[in-house]
C-alpha cells in the first residue's frame, strides 16, 4: 500500500474539546482516524498533545513530508514509522495516524487482518454510574464508575442486558445528569448506597431474565490520594468522611469484592503503589489504569491480573500490541478502553477483536460510546453469516 498524502484537522470530542483527526489517502481508499482524550489520566502516561497546544500538532502532522508516496506492507512497517514523529507531539497525533494507516491497510476491516476467523467476541464493560472527575461540577460520588459486565455467548446479549440496566437504574436513582462517559451521575446519594441501589436491581434482573452479569468499579483512588491518605466525601449516610491509610485502604477493598462480589476493580490503590496489590484478593480482576498507563515495563512489576488498554497512554500502537501479547502469554487480563472524552471513531473495537482481547470498556450511553458497541455488533453478524 501506498500513502499518497496525509491531512489532519481538528474535532470536537464528546466533551466538545478539540481532538485531532486524520485523514490519510492511500492506494487502498481513503480512510480517517481520531484519538480520545482523558481527564482522571494518570501522571506517567504521555500527554495527548504538545505543551503549546493541538493546533501545534495538526500542522506539524500537515507539514510532515517524509510519508508522501510511502510503502506500508504489514504491521511490522509501523515501527519504523514511529520513529518519525517528534515524541514532543503528544501520543494523540502518533495514535490518530497509526489508526488511520492500519485502517487504510486493512481496507476498514482491522479484526479480519489480524484474526480472519475470530472463535470468540470481546465482553463489554459498561459504566452505568458514576462521579469523580467526569462530571464537573461534581456530584458526590467518590467512586468514578460503577461498571456492568454481563457474562453471555454472544455480544448482542451482553448489550441488551446493560441497556436494559443501564434504564432501570436511571428510574431508580431519578436522576437525568450525566457523566462525561453518559453513566448516571446521582447528586445525593453516598458510595455505599449506590453499591445497595445497583445491586438490588442487577439481582432483580438477573433472575427475572435468568442472565449472569458482574459488577466492578473504578475507583481510579489516585483522585482520592492525599497525604498518605485515601479520603472519601460521601462514603455513607452515617459516616460521610472517611479516612484510610494503605493498610485500611487494602482491608476495605478486600472486604467490597467479597460483600458486593465484586468481579472487578480498577485502580484500587494509588499509581504508585506496586507493592499493595500483593495484599489484595485475586479471585477479582484487579484492573491497573493509572497504575500501569499501557506500559509493559510498569506492567511487569506490577501484581495486577488485569490491565487496561489505552493506546494514546503509551502513544504507541506497537508497544500497545506487546503488551497484549504479553498479557495473553502470561494469563494477565488486558480490556481495552475508551477515554472519558471520545469521538466516533471505532477503531479500539477492532483491536479488540484482531488482538482477541476479552473485554472492551466503552460505556452504554452516548453516541460515541454506541459507536464502538455497534462496531462489534456488526462483526458479530458478519462473522456469523461467514
Ligand atoms: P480518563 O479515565 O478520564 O483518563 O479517560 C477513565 C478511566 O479512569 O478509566
Ligand atoms: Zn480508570
Amino acid at each position: 500500500m501506498i500513502i499518497k498524502g496525509v491531512k489532519a484537522r481538528i474535532i470536537m470530542d464528546s466533551r466538545k474539546n478539540p481532538a485531532i483527526e486524520v485523514i490519510l489517502n492511500t492506494s487502498n481508499g481513503i480512510y480517517r482516524a481520531s484519538a480520545p482524550s482523558g481527564a482522571s489520566t494518570g501522571k506517567f502516561e504521555i500527554r495527548a498533545y504538545p505543551k503549546a497546544g493541538i493546533n501545534v500538532a495538526v500542522d506539524y502532522l500537515n507539514n510532515l513530508k517524509k510519508f508522501k508516496n510511502y510503502h506500508v506492507n504489514d504491521f511490522n512497517d509501523f515501527r519504523k514509522i514511529e520513529k518519525f514523529f517528534n515524541p514532543s507531539m503528544g501520543g494523540n497525533v502518533i495514535i490518530a495516524f497509526e489508526f488511520a494507516l492500519l485502517k487504510s491497510l486493512a481496507k476498514g476491516k482491522i479484526w479480519k487482518f489480524f484474526n480472519p476467523r475470530p472463535k470468540q467476541l470481546p465482553l463489554p464493560v459498561g459504566n452505568v454510574v458514576g462521579g469523580g472527575a467526569h462530571l464537573i461540577p461534581k456530584n458526590k460520588l467518590d467512586i468514578q464508575e460503577y461498571l456492568l459486565i454481563p457474562h453471555t455467548a454472544t455480544f448482542k446479549e451482553a448489550v441488551k442486558i446493560n441497556n436494559d440496566l443501564y434504564r432501570l437504574i436511571g428510574k431508580k436513582l431519578k436522576t437525568k445528569r450525566k457523566t462525561d462517559e453518559g453513566a448516571w451521575a446521582p447528586e445525593n446519594i453516598s458510595d455505599l448506597e449506590a453499591f445497595d441501589i445497583i445491586i438490588s436491581v442487577m439481582k432483580d434482573y438477573s433472575e427475572k431474565q435468568g442472565v449472569d452479569v458482574h459488577l466492578g468499579i473504578d475507583l481510579a483512588s489516585s483522585q482520592l490520594y492525599n497525604k498518605r491518605r485515601y479520603s472519601y466525601d460521601n462514603f455513607s449516610p452515617s459516616q460521610k468522611k472517611k479516612d484510610f491509610i494503605k493498610k485500611d485502604q487494602i482491608a476495605l477493598i478486600n472486604d467490597w469484592i467479597n460483600r458486593y462480589h465484586l468481579a472487578y476493580i480498577e485502580d484500587p490503590l494509588e499509581e504508585q503503589d506496586f507493592s499493595g496489590y500483593k495484599n489484595l484478593d485475586h479471585s477479582a480482576l484487579l484492573v491497573g489504569d493509572d497504575l500501569i498507563v499501557t506500559d509493559i515495563r510498569r506492567l511487569k512489576k506490577s501484581f495486577v491480573n488485569a490491565v487496561i488498554i489505552k493506546p494514546n497512554q503509551i502513544g504507541s500502537l506497537v508497544k500497545t500490541k506487546e503488551i497484549v501479547d504479553y498479557c495473553l502469554k502470561k494469563n494477565i487480563v488486558p480490556i481495552i478502553s475508551h477515554r472519558s472524552g471520545e469521538t466516533l471513531d471505532a477503531t479500539i473495537s477492532q483491536l479488540a477483536v484482531a488482538w482477541k482481547i476479552p473485554f472492551i470498556k466503552c460505556g452504554i450511553n452516548g453516541k460515541e460510546r454506541e459507536a464502538k458497541l455497534k462496531e462489534i455488533l456488526r462483526i458479530e453478524k458478519e462473522i456469523k453469516r461467514d
